[in-house]
């Protein structure tokens, strides 16, 4: 996700992480919710966040595991642990992909997942988890 805006763009689109997370900030700000963004490619520094994010005052997580999607547990029992609803958020439609990201481990610890909506999916996630905490 680092790399985001640069790499197959032709899959992932031309945004970068920066300006997605800008945009994002926006639709926070409209939505007058607070929005914290973190991106690691290290698995356990993701497991830390999550870990740390109830003592952190989060009240919901949006996440993309990009390819740990398909091969972390680590990241699946964090979520477990830390109890508070996640969507899963893929760019790409993961299901029409090839058989290897057909599969998450991690999307079973989430509320939701959405795929193949590009960034806009992160809106979409935002927007159900306000939506959610109000209710
Ligand atoms: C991704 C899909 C994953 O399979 C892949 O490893 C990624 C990005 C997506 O957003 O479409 O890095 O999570």
């Amino acid at each position: 996700m680092q790399l985001l805006g640069k790499r197959e763009p032709e899959i992932y689109g031309k945004l970068t992480l920066d300006e997605l997370h800008s945009n994002l900030m926006e639709v926070a700000i409209a939505l007058n919710v607070d929005l914290v963004c973190y991106q690691s490619n290290h698995e356990g520094n993701i497991v830390d966040r999550i870990g740390n994010a109830a003592q952190d005052g989060i009240d919901a997580i949006i996440i993309n595991p990009a390819a740990y999607t398909h091969t972390s547990i680590a990241i699946h029992d964090a979520l477990k642990a830390v109890a508070l609803p996640a969507v899963e958020v893929h760019i790409s439609n993961v299901g029409t992909r090839e058989e290897f990201r057909q599969e998450s481990l991690t999307a079973p610890a989430c509320i939701a997942m959405i795929a193949g909506l590009g960034v806009d999916g992160y809106e979409w996630a935002l927007r159900s988890l306000v939506k959610l905490n109000k209710k």
